[in-house]
């Protein structure tokens, strides 16, 4: 297994190749990404599966902006039948090291036009998990303490076969989240900042994290979806856009409408959360972040980065630095995550927290 296969957003394969190649670089190794632009996955070609392990080792998922989630693959499997593609995958195996695995997971990239593929693997899992139990390839129960076995079918005939780490992996299929559109929220946008706090924070957090009645500003909030989360978490709230807020998020009398400009508005007293859905230049968004945590206005954050035409990992690593640079000269320790989510398209979404 010297592949590594990496799912992304389809047109974001050249920001994830070029940072698992960095981050791999970085532990001493180095291999090359086959990519295609619009394909929703990129595959990271290593010398052995001695080298593909340590990637896993040493480098976390949760710590790649652009990759949702990845597996340790061998070549695919090509030209399968359509009349029987589950005996080629037995036989491989068996053939292999025939090792035990807890679950097995059906995937495929997130690609336009890859709905009917997305059927397939879906109604595939049920027949091909009852013969690799036949065959003492899975435990009869799902085993978490297992790595999983992962068949990602990159079209209906070929398969790549391998495993997901069962520590260093995303706990969603595909690195996709599946989260419900609450009914009373006043847009979609609302998805992204829930997608993001359970992307960022362990659910043992969440309370240290959301909890216990906290302050928040809003910058760019209208017409509501972020704050409506904020709300909903038991925060007061001021929302600071020149536009109107959602009137039923008003009603519930945790909210506080600012017209002013995001970028020149200070709330009058510190507060627990900052968060910004404001579409401006990358820069100055870090620029506004550097102010906020530096000068204690805030000690967590999340934002989003929007992303340029050209040079976007560039643009990004860039922004993270001056972050980080700026909080270390001021004696600062923080938490720094980004992710490019599910939710997001043209922007990726941070989380900082001043520890
Ligand atoms: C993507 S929308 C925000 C959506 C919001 N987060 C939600 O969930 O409903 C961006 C908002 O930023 C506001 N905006 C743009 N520039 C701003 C600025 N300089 N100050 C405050 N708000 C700004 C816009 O009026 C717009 O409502």
């Amino acid at each position: 297994m010297n592949i590594i296969i990496l799912y992304c957003r389809a047109g974001f394969e050249g920001e994830c190749a070029l940072e698992i190649q960095e981050q791999a670089s970085v532990i001493g190794v180095f291999g090359y990404c086959k990519t295609n632009k619009g394909q929703g996955f990129v595959e990271f070609v290593l010398n052995d599966s001695k080298d593909a392990k340590k990637v896993f080792k040493q480098v976390q998922l949760s710590d790649l902006i652009f990759a949702r989630q990845w597996a340790r693959v061998s070549e695919p499997l090509a030209n399968l039948s359509r009349e029987d593609r589950v005996q080629p995958i037995i036989d491989f195996l068996l053939a292999g090291d025939k090792k035990v695995r807890g679950l097995v997971t059906v995937d495929c990239p997130d690609s336009e036009g890859a709905a009917q593929l997305k059927t397939f693997v879906r109604k595939f899992t049920s027949p091909i998990a009852k013969a690799l139990k036949q065959n003492g390839l899975l435990t009869p129960k799902a085993d978490p303490d297992l790595d999983l076995l992962c068949l990602f079918f990159s079209d209906f005939d070929k398969v790549y076969i391998g495993e997901i780490d069962k520590d260093n992996r995303s706990p969603n299929h595909l690195g996709i989240p599946r989260l419900k559109f609450p009914k009373d929220a006043p847009s979609r946008s609302t998805l992204k900042l829930e997608e993001a706090w359970r992307t960022f924070f362990h659910p043992d957090e969440w309370y240290d994290q959301l909890g216990g009645h906290k302050k928040a500003v809003d910058l760019g909030a209208c017409p509501g979806g972020w704050t409506w989360q904020l709300v909903n978490q038991g925060m007061d709230v001021f929302a600071v856009d020149h536009g109107p807020m959602n009137e039923a998020l008003m009603a519930s009398g945790h909210v506080t409408h600012v017209l002013e400009d995001g970028f020149v508005y200070k709330p009058p007293k510190k507060v627990d959360w900052m968060v910004c859905d404001i579409v401006d230049k990358p820069k100055r968004v870090t620029a506004m972040v550097i102010d906020w945590l530096v000068s204690g206005q805030c000690n967590r954050t999340v934002f989003n980065f929007k992303l340029p035409m050209k040079k976007r990992y560039q643009e990004v690593m860039e922004c993270l630095q001056l972050i980080e640079e700026a909080l270390t000269k001021n004696g600062m320790s923080s938490r720094i995550q980004a992710k490019h989510l599910y939710h997001d398209r043209e922007e990726i979404t941070c989380f900082i927290q001043v520890i």
